[in-house]
């Protein structure tokens, strides 16, 4: 037990050693900036971090999403004079290079660029076709791969020019993989590679933000994707999650203060797994065949 506690508070000291800022960043000057968030469909991550940069009066908004609709009734509430709409359908590679077009024609800098738009899953793996799973990953992975690729210069990621943001939404699901969630936490796993690897070739001129929420009271699992379509409901998990608010003005204090890893909105439940993940040796494999276990009895039960 002593042992274990020590580990924890050395991993806690070093967790923060590692994870400070390496030197204060300058403080951003948001008048002069233009933001580019995906997926800010009302009531979500997105939208709420449209809401948090109209606050501090950036320059320009761009949206990107797949439904024109949903952008209109995003960009109508927004208290914002400045904000461009363009369709795009992450799942769709021409879709996403004409739209990469369209923005790269506009000549304007991106200094912040908010990668959120994604998808989530409800299917054990052998029931999920291989569409689905590369449709998980195309857009919470290539699709952003792509837009980062295509937006470089944009960014002044190639002329390594002055500072720009990538924000990019991950999940505590990218540490704590779920049962029936396979393709949902591999790509968010992915999406933490993704952004370790960037953060180093960028350094100096690119601050890289990986976001990993808990759960935030939003669409993502009435709109996740099951082996035959939609899932339809609403998880009282998600149900009971932080509001997407909070995700946004965590991030805004985060990239003022220079955080490279920004976790918000763990319950009690997620740290423990966290914990148990790296020191509870196989303590959290077996909650997760128990979970698993336990879900496929209440299908059964449902089914007779
Ligand atoms: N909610 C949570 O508990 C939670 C926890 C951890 C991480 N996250 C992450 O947070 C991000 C935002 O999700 P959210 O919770 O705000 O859920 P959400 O309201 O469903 O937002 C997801 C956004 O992605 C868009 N999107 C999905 N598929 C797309 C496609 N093919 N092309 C273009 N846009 C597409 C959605 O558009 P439509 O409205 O048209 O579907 C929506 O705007 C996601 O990356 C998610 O993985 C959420």
């Amino acid at each position: 037990m002593l042992r274990a506690v020590i580990a924890a508070s050395l991993i806690t000291t070093l967790t923060a050693y590692t994870l400070r800022p390496l030197r204060p960043p300058p403080k951003p000057s948001y008048e002069t900036s233009t933001v580019l968030i995906t997926g800010p469909s009302l009531n979500g991550i997105g939208h709420a971090f449209a809401q948090s940069f109209s606050s501090l009066r950036v320059s320009k908004i761009i949206l990107l999403g797949r439904s024109l609709s949903k952008l209109e009734a995003a960009r109508s509430s927004l208290p914002h004079p400045n904000i461009e709409i363009i369709q795009c359908d992450f799942s769709s590679p021409p879709s996403l290079t004409s739209s990469l077009s369209k923005i790269k024609s506009t000549n304007t800098r991106i200094d912040y660029l908010i990668c959120n738009a994604g998808i989530s899953q409800r299917s054990t793996f052998l029931s999920t076709p291989l569409s689905t799973f590369y449709e998980i990953f195309q857009v919470n992975l290539f699709s952003h791969v792509a837009l980062i690729h295509g937006l470089s210069s944009l960014m002044g990621l190639d002329d390594r020019d002055n500072k720009s943001h990538i924000v990019y939404v991950s999940s505590v699901q990218s540490v704590i993989a779920l049962p029936e969630r396979s393709g949902y936490s591999a790509s968010k796993a992915a999406v933490s590679g993704l952004c370790d690897s960037l953060r180093a070739e960028f350094s100096d001129f690119c601050n890289v933000i990986e976001v990993r929420p808990g759960y935030v009271s939003t669409s993502l699992s009435l709109n996740a994707l099951t082996s035959s379509g939609k899932y339809n409901k609403t998880d009282s998990t998600t149900l009971n999650g932080i509001p997407p608010r909070k995700v946004a003005e965590r991030v805004i204090e985060g990239i003022e203060k220079g955080e490279s890893v920004i976790d918000v909105g763990w319950d009690w439940k997620s740290r423990v797994a966290v914990w148990l993940k790296f020191w509870g040796g196989g303590v959290l494999r077996g909650i997760m065949e128990r979970r698993f276990r336990k879900s496929q009895r209440e299908k059964k039960g449902l089914n007779d």
